[in-house]
């Protein structure tokens, strides 16, 4: 399959080539499009047979459902059995935004986009294209991030082209997504909000505008819950895996540059190639302890925690590409959207963390 590439502009979105885009989409196609968050693969949500395409495209297991994409608030009513108060308050303080909302889905809604569940994730992404595009779609549009199944959401177009190119029918090219991590999940169906995944909504945020909600993803080995007793999605399935094994450096910081010094000089001396992805701080200070020998990615300043949010995804990949053995990956602070940052990098590391003390 020829993927075609529509280049569009935050300021001024092309309407031709949004409009092109959107057609693709209402004839069964897949469409890849940004948002502020990551980017999205797109089908009609409303057309069964184009949502499995996704599946099948993403090699996503069959049990993972789909959020749906909207434009308009009326959207919102068409898909949604009910709107609960708490979702009403959360959708006049964060939407448009980074916070999916999980409701009881209304007999509109196929089944293949909730994988079987009664509940549907509904989101309106802050982003003039995406808005843009889902107003021309003018259906809801099933989307889950734009990667391969287990692998890091894409933030820019080159890393959509490395997992789905020649797979989709359209990319629709808007440079790269502003927050660089997927959205805050939020599951309001029951008697307790559950939080299914963090994001750049925060928690706080979150119980600022309807009080305690109860985490349901897992947090430093705690088990984690959902409405109906399952495990929150994160955590049933393999997320995050660059094709390098990623060690993460947690604890006291001047530790932790220290230990990453030890690392890159053994593993070097081992004959390994290494990708460290850390603050710019920090990669500057890593230079002058150990020299030039390591791939870096510098994610911006270590204060700036938005700004290395956003890049942190697009820095693995990058050191992927590059081809090292081994990517360190120096731990942030988890106030705010670090917190989010750092349970992707938990996941990403799988067990190899390294927990860094001064005394060491
Ligand atoms: O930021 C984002 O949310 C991006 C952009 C493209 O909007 N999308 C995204 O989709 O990250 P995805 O499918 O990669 O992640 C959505 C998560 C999945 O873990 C899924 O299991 C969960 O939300 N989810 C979706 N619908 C759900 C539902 N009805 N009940 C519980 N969890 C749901
Ligand atoms: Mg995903």
């Amino acid at each position: 399959m020829q993927t075609i590439v529509i280049r569009a502009d935050q300021e001024r979105p092309d309407a031709d080539g949004i409009r092109k885009a959107a057609d693709i989409l209402r004839n069964g196609g897949l469409v890849v499009f940004p948002t502020e968050t990551v980017y999205g693969l797109g089908a009609d949500g409303t057309n069964a047979k184009a949502v499995l395409k996704i599946f099948a495209v993403k090699r996503r297991p069959p049990d993972n459902p789909l959020l749906l994409h909207i434009s308009n608030i009326e959207q919102l009513d068409a898909v949604a059995a009910s709107v609960p108060s708490a979702a009403k308050r959360l959708v006049d303080r964060f939407w448009p935004g980074p916070l999916a909302i999980v409701l009881p889905k209304s007999e509109s809604v196929p089944y293949e986009v909730t994988a079987g569940l009664d509940r549907v994730g509904v989101r309106m992404p802050g982003h003039a294209i995406a808005l843009e595009f889902l107003s021309a779609c003018g259906v809801p549009v099933a989307a889950p991030s734009a990667n391969l199944s287990g692998r890091l959401s894409p933030t820019c177009l080159e890393d959509v082209i490395e997992d789905l190119d020649g797979k989709v029918d359209c990319i629709i090219d808007g440079g790269s997504c502003p927050v660089g991590i997927e959205s805050t999940v939020i599951d309001v169906t029951g008697e307790r909000p559950i939080v299914l995944r963090s994001g750049a909504v925060s928690i706080e945020a979150l119980e600022s505008v309807i009080g305690p909600v109860v985490i349901g993803f897992s947090v430093g080995g705690s088990e984690s819950v959902q409405q109906d007793g399952l495990p929150a999605p994160l955590d049933r399935y393999r997320h995050y895996c660059p094709h390098a094994s990623v060690v993460l450096f947690e604890g006291d910081s001047d530790a932790r540059i220290s230990t990453l010094g030890d690392w890159i000089v053994r593993l070097m001396s081992e004959g390994k190639t290494v990708g460290v992805a850390a603050p710019t701080e920090s990669i500057a200070r890593l230079k002058v302890l150990v020299g030039n020998g390591f791939a870096a990615q510098e994610l911006g300043p270590a204060s700036d925690l938005s700004r290395i949010a956003a890049h942190v995804f697009s820095a693995l990949r990058a050191l992927d590409r590059d081809g090292v053995d081994v990517i360190l990956v120096e731990g942030i602070e988890e106030s705010g959207v670090g917190f989010a940052v750092m349970n992707r990098l938990r996941k990403a590391a799988e067990r190899n963390v390294v927990q860094c003390r001064s005394d060491n």
